[in-house]
């Protein structure tokens, strides 16, 4: 491994000057490496770099793997055919929503396949290192599925416009602004403290991030428009809550390796919070049957609420209504629920099937 070396950093988030060290890649192949579990670490570990995943320390992450690749999907093979129909049907305002939702969830999906790489290189332990090159795979589809959905349902002279749109809308655009800079913060400057804060970051968009849109997506299933589209957005989701549990876990080590301050962590997950309802107040705001400013609030500090507490941490906002989600009614939608967390119109017999008869080991604990 690198030699660390100390350097001074500037943090924004908690505008304090903190002492930090580089932190260390891994080589492509380190022949004086030790694979053994003793020595097997997420990070600052000894690894030789060859996938050795006949021992293994994190016993939970060959179980995710498997349960990732178990979900795997094409989207060219749902069907969208009625999603052609609806779309016209559509109020202007849930138009105008679908399409923001789409290009924003591309952004969403973009910097992930971009920046899990970067998180990636300085992993120690190749069983996390196996569910990150997983997600990747899976964060670069679901553009392909974003895709799919606009070149079969958004008329040709629209479809750039989808991209492009954080081009002309400034909210979107100091959105993606806000979810890059945190990742772009440890490209710059890899220190063990941005290391740390870009770790929050890809557990808040994974955990936060995506899931307004969803709601938008099986809230119109629920009046029985655009169903193709929400089965898409089922087995998105499927994967994205795969991702949860990998950097809950993550997270949770982080914790115990890196210096930090939760004041830090609570402060940021507030930040993402006022950014996400914001950002879905302009997309969506109370322009669409079943959606509403205040159920978007609840939602989104809900969410952040279990967030915290999947990582050990108190709940941020302590009034009941943030204790339960507004959307449970729309759960049968998400089908994220039921057993093996894995049906959908398309694919039920076959993904099922692997699930049931697969008996991963490792999973019920996570
Ligand atoms: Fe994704
Ligand atoms: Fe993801």
């Amino acid at each position: 491994m690198k030699e660390l070396s100390n350097i001074t950093s500037f943090s924004p988030i908690s505008n304090l000057v903190v002492q930090t060290a580089t932190m260390p890649i891994s080589p492509i192949f380190n022949p004086q490496g030790n694979d053994d579990i003793a020595h097997r670490t997420m990070w600052f570990g000894e690894t030789t770099n060859l996938m050795q995943l006949n021992d293994v320390r994190y016993t939970w992450a060959v179980g995710l793997y498997m349960q990732m690749r178990e979900q795997f999907w094409i989207p060219q093979k749902l069907d969208v055919t009625q999603d052609v129909v609806d779309y016209w049907n559509l109020t202007p305002q849930e138009r105008y929503a679908y399409n923001g939702i789409l290009s924003y969830l591309t952004f969403l999906d973009s910097v992930q396949t971009c920046n899990i790489p970067h998180i990636k290189s300085s992993i120690t332990a190749p069983e996390i290192s196996l569910c990150m090159s997983e997600q990747i795979s899976q964060e670069a589809m679901h553009n392909h599925s974003y895709q799919y959905l606009i070149e079969s349902i958004i008329p040709p002279e629209q479809r750039h416009a989808v991209y492009d749109f954080w081009r002309t809308d400034k909210v979107l655009f100091s959105r993606c602004q806000f979810v890059a800079e945190l990742y772009q913060k440890y490209v710059s400057n890899p220190t063990q403290e941005n290391y740390f804060i870009a770790l929050i970051a890809d557990y808040l968009l994974e955990g936060m991030y995506f899931y307004n849109g969803f709601i938008f997506f099986y809230n119109l299933a629920s009046r029985m428009l655009m169903p193709g589209s929400a089965d898409v957005f089922k087995l998105i989701n499927r994967d994205e809550l795969s991702h949860v549990r990998l950097y809950q876990r993550v997270v949770t080590e982080a914790m115990q390796v890196f210096p930090h301050s939760v004041d830090t962590i609570y402060e940021m997950f507030d930040q993402a919070v006022n950014h996400e309802c914001q950002w879905t107040n302009h997309i969506v705001g109370n322009n669409i049957l079943g959606i509403t400013e205040q159920s978007t609030e609840q939602y989104t500090k809900y969410l952040a609420n279990i967030r915290l507490r999947a990582i050990g941490l108190d709940s941020l906002y302590k009034e009941a209504k943030y204790q339960k989600s507004p959307y449970t009614h729309l759960e049968r939608f998400s089908d994220t629920k039921k057993e093996g967390n894995t049906k959908s119109n398309f694919f039920e017999a076959t993904v099922t099937s692997y699930v049931m008869s697969s008996g991963i080991s490792g999973w019920d604990e996570i």
